[in-house]
């Protein structure tokens, strides 16, 4: 496995790896790598014959008052989980060498950025974007892997390779989750033990709001008012950010459940923010 730290270096590994006729594919990451993590590189692996594995933990995507600072940094495990996933080739920059500057020049988002997390994260969006436009450019992949965990990014990457013309394919993989059904998240280890306990209720509820919907269809309201209700009763120190029923396409707020839906919810347990959806298509 070839580990570079600059972008001359992976430039050079990928194209060495394009000129034998091999496949690129990127599965970006920001390190303290699970489970989640590894079935984004297993699925490249199925479908590209080189699989770059970025790890960076972006500054810009992270508010003034969020976890930047304490975010995990683990990298001779994340290494070594590389090794034994198969990865090709490990990304990790410095922050120097990815903003040796002060950005003057980034990729903004429109309302698909603005609703759901966005409201509680103004600029985050953004912030991916920019960074992974630039990872983009630098790896140059023909395809790049994205889990369904983090339903909106995976919205705004794609409208983003769309709309500024990017020649990669965004493949979206599912979410992968704990015994208990607790979305696989770098952040869980922050947990205490009885809000761990308390988490699992944000799966149960979208699960339960999952076949109310495959069952009659019930307004959205009503499977909202539903999903609150069950955290009320099983999680009761989580602070909901959000429960909205959207359109998976655009992220628009929908009052029917008779057609394709996204259940998203964020909930706050301590400190800790926790996100997790359910697609729904009858
Ligand atoms: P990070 O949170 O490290 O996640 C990297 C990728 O792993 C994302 O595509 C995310 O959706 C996916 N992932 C995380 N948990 C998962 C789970 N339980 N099941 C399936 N996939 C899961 O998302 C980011 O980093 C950053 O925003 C990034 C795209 C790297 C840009 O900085």
């Amino acid at each position: 496995m070839i580990v570079c730290k600059t972008i001359a270096e992976i430039r050079q590994a990928v194209a060495a790896a394009r000129k034998a006729g091999k496949t690129i594919g990127l599965v970006p990451t920001m390190g303290a790598l699970h489970a989640g993590h590894v079935s984004l590189v297993a699925a490249c692996r199925r479908q590209c014959g080189f699989t770059v594995v970025s790890i960076f933990v972006n500054p810009t995507q992270f508010g003034p008052n969020e976890d930047y600072a304490r975010y995990p940094r683990t990298e001779s495990a994340d290494l070594e989980a590389c090794r034994k996933a198969g990865v090709d080739a490990v990304f990790m920059p410095a922050v120097t060498e990815m903003y040796p500057s002060q950005p003057m020049v980034t990729v903004t988002v429109g309302r698909i950025g603005e609703v759901l997390c966005g409201r509680s994260r103004p600029g985050h969006f953004a912030g991916v974007a920019t960074v992974v436009a630039k990872l983009f450019n630098i790896v140059a992949p023909d395809k790049a892997f994205f889990g369904a965990k983090d339903f909106q990014q995976t919205v705004v990457i794609r409208r983003m390779a769309e709309e500024l013309n990017f020649p990669v394919e965004i493949v979206v993989c599912s979410i992968v989750r704990e015994a208990d059904g607790l979305a696989m998240s770098s952040r869980n280890r922050y947990l205490s033990a009885e809000h761990r306990r308390q988490a699992a209720a944000l799966s149960a509820a979208l699960a339960a709001a999952q076949e109310a919907i495959r069952k009659d269809h019930p307004p959205a309201e009503v499977v909202s008012a539903a999903v609150r209700g069950h955290l009320a009763r099983h999680a009761p120190d989580g602070q909901i950010d959000y429960v909205q029923i959207v359109d998976p396409a655009d992220l628009s707020d929908v009052a029917n459940t008779n057609r394709p839906v996204l259940v998203a919810l964020a909930v706050r347990l301590g400190t800790t923010r926790l996100i997790d959806n359910v697609l729904t298509d009858p």
